[in-house]
């Protein structure tokens, strides 16, 4: 499944910036589709008809190297516009005669202010604030400019900060207006799509729904698909949409590890079987997860049994249906980008443990990846077309292996009750005092300690609740939540008094980076 006919794109070509994603976001919530090729990607295509603008992202490479990634030099024969970001804008003005410097004492790093030049089509509504600022992420800057490119915009430590050169359509820019530390950065991306490249908005994710759902449809005809449901949001839409096309050849099947949030697998399974009618199987696998995790204390052996036993358990109960041909899969397009690296080769594996890699060659079953090409925010949208609830569809991410990340070391059934516990109560805390949906994340965790208490006329030796609240948009980077007080003196309360076994919480104060979201 491709969106290679759609007739009017952005192209983005990855030099391996951690927020290469974010440009593609930017310009689809612009009604734009955009698509993130590698540069093998790109000496493959043929036909330029349709890709009305190219965009060179940011990179950890140097064009003060002998070597570094570079593109085809025809393309800037094409006449098609073409947006450089950081290392883009450095290799621009590589490729057209400038020079870059590594400037080790004018390097940019975070918030830079920026001062108007020139005019320019790319400006446009950009400098409407006092101490117009940007985000900066650079060493090596353009010092000397390549003939026929005009300076725009420069900041105190550099003066090439965007350059354009109108008649080749060529436009270049030091910082970074996809992140949204760069105020106004949307209206760089609103003046190179539609004044510069002048492409249409035309896209929605919504659109796409009925070309999925037909392309389902013909690829899989009347064989049968298998799908592992963990009742999280992209595994719920593939199900959603599979359904909606083949109706009663999908057969769902979700695996109990005893290792998720308070009734919630139940309360899913419920749902999918009742409400939307699905052919679902529940799998009560708790017993064998915590026989295979006792005395297991590294995180990553933890997430190596949870994956691999849910694989063989998902094996077993695939082989009581016959004649099954292929697997769904919710990959989202994240994964897809992370799973390669920037010049194109397979080298890194994607994380997640729903993404069961082993399984289709073993199962010898095709994979279905309908969302691959979606971000998460719009496959939350192509969930609500499909009817799915909100509960669900506005969930916030949970980790394949669950609490057991969740609770540092060894993992007991009685940990994860007390877990479970403390977790329903902050999260149903949230919901009231309408904070889960400010939040990106949020979870409870159990720390590996026990400390000191006292309640009543007693003394108490029990464990501490960590409690994490994160904002972000793609999970990449995060700050910490900025509760009001008063809510963290009631959610302590609740927690200490309604969970035997917690007589401590603490509130966890660390950003990724340097922390991460996850404790283990
Ligand atoms: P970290 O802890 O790396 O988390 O900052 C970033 C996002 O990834 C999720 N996460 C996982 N998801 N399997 C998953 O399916 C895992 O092993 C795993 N580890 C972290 C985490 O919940 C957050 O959303």
């Amino acid at each position: 499944m491709s969106f290679q006919n759609l007739k009017e794109k952005i192209i983005i070509i990855d030099f391996g910036s951690q927020v290469t994603k974010l440009i593609a976001r930017r310009i689809r919530d612009l009604g734009v589709f955009s698509e993130i090729l590698t540069i093998n990607d790109l000496y493959k295509i043929k036909d330029y008809n349709g890709i009305k603008g190219i965009i060179l992202s940011g990179g950890p490479s140097t064009v003060t190297k002998k070597r570094y990634p570079s593109i085809p030099k025809e393309i800037f024969l094409k006449k098609i516009p073409i947006l450089g970001i950081c290392y883009g804008l450095q290799l621009i003005a590589k490729l057209f005669g400038g020079s870059i410097k590594s400037l080790k004492k004018k390097r940019e790093f975070g918030r830079a202010f920026i001062f108007k030049k020139n005019q320019s089509l790319l400006i446009k509504n950009f400098f409407n604030i006092k101490n117009q600022s940007v985000w900066m992420s650079h060493q090596d800057a353009v010092i000397k400019l390549p003939k026929g490119f005009k300076t725009i915009a420069s900041t105190k430590d550099s003066r090439f900060t965007i350059i354009e050169n109108t008649q080749s359509k060529i436009y270049g820019m030091q910082f970074h207006p996809e992140v949204t530390h760069t105020v106004n950065g949307k209206e760089i991306f609103r003046n190179f799509l539609f004044s510069i490249c002048k492409i249409k908005k035309k896209w929605h994710v919504i659109s796409e729904k009925s070309r999925l759902i037909n392309e389902i449809k013909k690829n899989v005809k009347n064989n049968k698909v298998i799908c592992a449901l963990s009742g999280g949001v992209d595994s719920s839409v593939v199900a959603l949409l599979i359904n909606k096309a083949i109706r009663k050849k999908l057969i769902c099947i979700m695996v109990d590890t005893g290792l998720m949030r308070k009734n919630e697998f139940k309360y899913s399974y419920n749902i999918f079987k009742k409400k939307y009618k699905l052919n679902v199987r529940l799998i009560n696998a708790s017993k064998i997860y915590f026989k295979k995790l006792k005395n297991i204390h590294d995180p990553e052996k933890k997430r190596k049994i949870i994956g691999n036993l849910f694989i063989k358990i998902f094996e077993k109960e695939s082989k009581r249906f016959k004649g099954i041909k292929y697997l769904a899969q919710g990959t989202l397009y994240p994964d897809v980008i992370e799973s390669r690296s920037a010049t194109g080769s397979q080298s890194s594996k994607i994380k997640s443990h729903h993404n069961v890699g082993g399984l289709p060659k073993k199962m010898n079953l095709k994979l279905i990846e309908p969302l691959k090409e979606f971000f998460k925010d719009e496959v939350r949208i192509l969930g609500k077309s499909l009817g799915l609830i909100d509960s669900i569809r506005n969930k916030h991410p949970f980790p394949g292996p669950g609490l057991a990340i969740r609770i540092i070391g060894q993992i007991t059934p009685q940990k994860i009750k007390i877990l479970q516990e403390a977790d329903h109560i902050y999260i149903n805390e949230l919901i009231k005092h309408k904070l889960y949906h400010k939040i990106w994340q949020a979870y409870a965790a159990l720390l590996p300690m026990k400390t000191v208490g006292v309640m009543g006329d007693s003394r108490t030796y029990e464990y501490t609740c960590l409690l994490r609240a994160v904002v972000s948009e793609d999970g990449m980077t995060a700050d910490y939540f900025n509760f009001p007080k008063d809510f963290l003196d009631k959610i302590s309360n609740k927690i200490v008094n309604g969970v035997p076994g917690i007589n401590r919480v603490v509130y966890d104060i660390t950003s990724k980076p340097p922390s991460t979201i996850e404790l283990e």
